[in-house]
């Protein structure tokens, strides 16, 4: 039995055939899904790897990384109250986070239910990026959420007993990131989920430079590089730091 026989079957629906070949109207269309994941996709590569050669700081010391944080803070003043740039900074975040997530769920919600009962199977290994993305995107999500639990709200016991909030003037940002990878389970946790961001990026960051349409044999293989390398950057640059702290270079 072929796919589109089995159609009315699951539906139960009884329409006549014009109407049942009839095109499905989607809103969002699967297009503007893809376009919305490429954009926020695209931002949060860039975040990430600003947020990874901003965390690199800790290797300058204490005083460094904590007048890193009190800076951004202080972004833009006075014209901007203190902490204004953060909040747009994290209202952009936020918004992409809910487009990126919202758009991955509608996409793979909508190809189950049209792949129904049938699997792809025999698949080369080079596409486990792509089919990992939806797991290694919903653990990114936990780790998201445990991350700002650990070191922004300074939330126990996902943070460490020693959290520390900021001041206007100071930050306690050093020891917070010492204390928090100096228990083994949490620098474990960030080595593992880096593994996994850097799986997620390498894929999802050329996929979304093709979605915007630079489709291209050069352009594929120059954004297939770029996207290798940023991945990579973004995986060791980070996964240094819990090292760093568990052997005492950062302490
Ligand atoms: C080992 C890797 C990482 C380290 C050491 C690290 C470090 C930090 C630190 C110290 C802060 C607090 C900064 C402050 O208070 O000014 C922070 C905040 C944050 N990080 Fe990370 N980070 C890492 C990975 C990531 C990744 C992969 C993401 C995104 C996928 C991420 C997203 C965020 C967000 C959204 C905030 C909250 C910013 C805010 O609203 O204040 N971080 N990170």
């Amino acid at each position: 039995m072929t796919t589109t026989q089995a159609a009315p079957a699951r539906t139960g629906a009884h329409r006549p055939a014009a109407a049942a070949a009839a095109p499905v109207r989607r809103r969002p269309s699967d297009f503007a899904c893809k376009q919305v994941m490429a954009v926020t996709g695209l931002v949060f590569g860039v975040f990430v790897l600003v947020h990874m050669l901003g965390n690199l700081k800790a290797y300058l010391g204490r005083q460094g990384f904590d007048s890193y944080a009190v800076w951004l803070r202080h972004l833009l003043e006075p014209v901007v109250p203190y902490s204004g740039v953060l909040w747009v900074l994290r209202a952009v975040l936020l918004a992409c986070l809910v487009g990126h997530v919202g758009c991955a769920y509608l996409l793979w919600r909508r190809a189950r239910i049209a792949r129904g009962p049938f699997r792809r199977k025999g698949l080369p290994l080079r596409s486990f990026g792509a089919r990992t993305m939806p797991v290694t995107g919903v653990v990114l999500l936990l780790f998201i959420i445990f991350h700002i639990l650990d070191l922004t709200t300074g939330t126990r016991p996902v943070a460490s007993a020693e959290y520390t909030p900021m001041t206007a003037t100071r930050s306690f940002a050093y020891d917070n990131l010492v204390h928090s990878f100096d228990r083994p389970w949490v620098s474990a946790f960030y080595i593992a989920a880096m593994l996994l961001l850097g799986l997620h990026l390498s894929h999802g960051l050329w996929l979304a430079v093709n979605d915007l349409g630079a489709t291209g044999h050069r352009l594929r293989q120059v954004s297939v590089a770029l996207a290798g390398i940023v991945a990579v950057a973004v995986m060791v640059g980070n996964i240094s730091l819990p090292v760093a702290v568990l052997t005492g270079v950062v302490s």
